[in-house]
């Protein structure tokens, strides 16, 4: 798939741009803080929902603005769309697909498909496992937007059920007996809640792992052209020994694990749950687990190089896109000022390994740290206005 126009209104820094898109490589040039990432910003926001680069909207919305408004033109093999989102801070999105409302904003999700790189990944390798575990969602989401609505439901028991650990207040305190046994029977129904919604999301995020790794290992070696390898695995939260090796997505005993995985998480749950009363907080959960990285065998955090770093989060995000693709279209690839941060071996690489891809979007302060191979349609960006053409002496 690929955009074919993408304008804003009261986004970032723009009041008001509309730019046409071509299937290829697009180079947006033009020196810092002119607006280059806000651009790829807004259309990671049309795939997502969400930027990169904040965890709230607010932000997003142009300084002395009410509301911002995102459209973009998305052709697909099958279908062209518009989505057209309205960002109120504050309040709940409005999205529009084809001048129709959604109900739900994110029935918009699988509309548009993107990867992104962008200099914020090294947070994936270097960073806290929520990192990793958001990253995982995302992509999860990104194959089977389904998805969205399990990990919505999960993020919804694991509030309410936070909220009642913590308001039984059992923390020294020295409330009746009766007291004490409701709050216990309310945690029970907590917890066949949150082993359900739970285990849906930890079989997804399972089955995802076992998928991406091949493409990890590939794509690392590809990039890093160098010793490895690189390896990933998921972690329960919920267990000590090693977790199951699971074959590729199986229709048949996929309800068999989720059930499995939910017997697992209630026992897990029963285990702790005297340390969770103590300390009011819910202790095992996909909310709880980890995507172990490792570089020859060492953890990547704490142990890898900065350039070893950077060469595992471009292989995740490659092993995405390569998992996206198969077998369906091309999800638009958006590199945002990853050049810069890479030596001339890795640039050349990962031009190489992208520059085939449906629609490439890159932004670079300097148009010359861009792979040759990556040569196509040029903006220069300057003061939230773009200039076709331009940038093509550099
Ligand atoms: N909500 C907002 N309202 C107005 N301006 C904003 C808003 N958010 C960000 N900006 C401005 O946008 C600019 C940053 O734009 P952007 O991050 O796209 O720059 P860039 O071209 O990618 O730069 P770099 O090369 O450094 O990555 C900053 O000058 C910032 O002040
Ligand atoms: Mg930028």
């Amino acid at each position: 798939m690929h955009l074919t126009r993408l304008a804003l209104a009261d986004f970032r820094s723009y009041s008001s741009v509309d730019v046409a898109l071509a299937p290829g490589v697009t180079l947006f040039s033009g020196p810092n803080g002119e607006g280059k990432t806000n651009l790829v910003e807004a259309v990671g926001y049309v795939a997502t929902l969400a930027s990169h680069r904040v965890a709230h909207d607010a932000p997003l919305i142009r300084q002395g603005a009410k509301r911002a408004i995102i459209r973009a033109n998305v052709h697909g093999a099958t279908h062209d769309a518009l989505v057209e989102i309205e960002l109120n801070p504050g309040r709940a999105n409005r999205v529009r697909l084809n001048r129709v409302p959604l109900a739900k904003p994110r029935e918009v999700l699988g509309v548009l498909r993107t990867v992104l790189f962008a200099p914020e990944d090294l947070a994936l390798v270097k960073g806290d496992p929520g990192e990793r575990r958001r990253f995982l969602d995302d992509l999860l989401v990104a194959m089977a937007p389904r998805y969205a609505a399990v990990r919505a439901d999960y993020d919804r028991v694991l509030r309410q059920r936070t909220a009642l650990l913590k308001s039984a207040g059992l923390k020294g305190s020295n409330r009746n007996i009766q007291a004490r046994e409701t709050v216990m029977n309310t945690l029970d129904v907590w917890d066949a809640h949150m082993a359900r919604a739970g285990a849906e999301l930890l079989v997804g995020r399972e089955h995802l792992v076992t998928a991406l790794r091949p493409h990890v290992e590939r794509a690392y070696a590809a990039v890093a052209g160098e010793r490895g390898p690189a390896t990933i695995e998921y972690k329960r939260s919920s267990v000590t020994d090693a977790p199951a090796e699971f074959a590729p997505l199986d229709e048949g005993t996929h309800g068999e694990r989720v059930k499995a995985a939910a017997e697992a998480l209630r026992a897990a749950l029963a285990d702790v749950r005297e340390s969770e009363l103590d300390r009011g907080v819910c202790l095992v959960g996909p909310h709880r687990d980890e995507l172990d990285l490792k570089v020859r065998a060492l953890p990547a955090r704490g142990y890898a190089s900065h350039g070893e770093s950077w060469s595992l989060a471009l292989a995740l995000r490659l092993a995405s896109f390569d998992l996206l693709r198969a077998g369906r279209e091309d999800p638009v690839l958006i590199l945002d000022d990853v050049f810069a941060e890479l030596d001339a071996g890795r640039r050349d690489r990962l031009a190489a390994l992208v520059a085939a891809a449906e629609q490439v979007l890159v932004t670079a302060a300097v148009p010359a740290d861009v792979p040759p191979v990556l040569a196509g349609a040029r903006f220069s960006v300057t003061g939230a206005a773009l200039i076709a053409g331009a940038g093509d002496a550099a």
